[in-house]
């Protein structure tokens, strides 16, 4: 039976990245064994600036009925709706509400041989295997809740307010999301401990007061597990100064916003960090680094954040249906990944090289036909 992906290239070099992906999908049918049938539909700003919608509504109804979905980037400089948002956002939150997609995954690994970029001039290779945790950012809530308006447009008195809302469930199933995760990966790469570490502000807000006494109840749980706490002003500190004692971060959605960017940073840059979208019945899975205008069309970005998205949604497919084929291939995906990277000679420019996003594709490929 094949199994039902969605794919919503959008914006900008969005439909570039997923070319690559959806080549990586083609391989691993031949080389795995697994079969998906390929469901792309239009979304974006651009296509709101060509139809006066951000996506047809056919492609929500197909999202539902989907084993899984792959989004590449929304967002067109001129699209803007006629409240000011974004154009093409409405595709990200309609996913992440409509589908209840509360956990956003954001795995931070700086693979063998990619150099961090704390400074784009200054680019050490850190020791191997320094930097390999993930953020899990709640999805569904926060400062993103859409309760917000103008009460006032113009003049002295203008007044925006934005409501944050955090809920006992939505903080208790994304840090439960968090500790199961821990559970099952091999620990801090600095002392190989089991750690969850919550990032709040509950030494000010209401809202992460609850977040924390609700991470504390489930943390309870899980004794196998330790628990560890961050306030997110010092978290951003503590990530680049020693990444190496983090294993699983879990955080109130703006704030895992604002850390997975800077998290970017020390995985070698925007060009390879991906992140799933997961709830109980759906999942998303996509690059995280946006539409980039100024790049789309040439060419040019690396595909490896949109190979690596594959390789999430591979893995959570390969859990969900019990399919071996599948976690078999999101391994070889991740190693052939990692074997690119390392090797350092079929690299885009954000990394060093001058390959194409193309060629870095077809590379990625190759690897993954060869199970090497
Ligand atoms: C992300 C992005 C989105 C977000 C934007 C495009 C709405 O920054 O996925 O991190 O803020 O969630
Ligand atoms: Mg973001």
């Amino acid at each position: 039976m094949a199994y039902k992906v969605v794919l919503l290239a959008g914006d900008g070099t969005g439909p570039e990245v997923m070319r690559e992906g959806v080549k990586i999908l083609k391989v691993v049918q031949e080389a795995f064994g697994a079969s998906f049938e390929l469901l792309p539909y239009p979304c974006g700003g651009q296509y709101y600036l060509e139809t006066g919608e951000e996506w047809p509504a056919e492609a929500f109804q197909s999202c539902k009925t989907a084993d899984a979905i792959l989004l590449g980037a929304v967002g067109h400089p001129d699209a803007r709706l006629p409240n000011g948002d974004l154009a093409g956002a409405g595709v990200v939150f309609g996913l992440r509400f409509g589908l209840d997609l509360y956990a956003n995954v954001r795995p931070v690994k700086l693979y063998p041989g990619v150099r961090h970029k704390v400074h784009e001039e200054f680019r050490e290779v850190w020791r191997p295997g320094l930097v390999d945790f993930v953020v899990v950012r709640e999805n569904t809530e926060g400062l993103y809740t859409p309760a917000r308006g103008f009460l006032s447009r113009g003049g002295t008195t203008e007044l925006a307010v934005d409501s944050r809302v955090i809920t006992r469930k939505g903080a208790e199933r994304a840090v439960r999301f968090a500790f199961e995760l821990a559970v099952r990966r091999g620990g801090a790469p600095k002392d190989r401990k089991h750690r969850v570490t919550c990032v709040d502000k509950s030494n000010v807000t209401a809202g992460d007061q609850l977040f924390r006494k609700v991470f504390d109840e489930v943390a309870a749980k899980y004794p196998q597990v330790e628990r560890d706490y961050a306030y997110i002003d010092a978290f951003t500190q503590w990530i680049v100064r020693s990444p190496e004692q983090y294993d699983v971060c879990v955080a109130p959605n703006e704030f895992g916003d604002i850390a997975t960017d800077l998290a970017a940073v020390l995985q070698g840059g925007m060009g390879v960090a991906a992140g799933g979208n997961i709830g109980d019945a759906h999942a998303m899975f996509e690059p995280i680094h946006g539409s980039t205008p100024k790049h789309a069309g040439q060419d040019k970005v690396n595909p490896v954040a949109m190979i690596l998205a594959v390789e999430m949604m591979l893995d959570w497919l390969g859990d969900r249906k019990g399919d071996r084929k599948l976690t078999a291939a999101a391994k070889g995906v991740e190693s052939a990944v990692a074997a690119v990277l390392r090797e350092g000679k079929v690299l885009t420019y954000d990394l060093g090289g001058t390959a194409k996003c193309s060629e870095v594709g077809t590379e990625i490929a190759k690897r993954v036909a060869a199970k090497t």
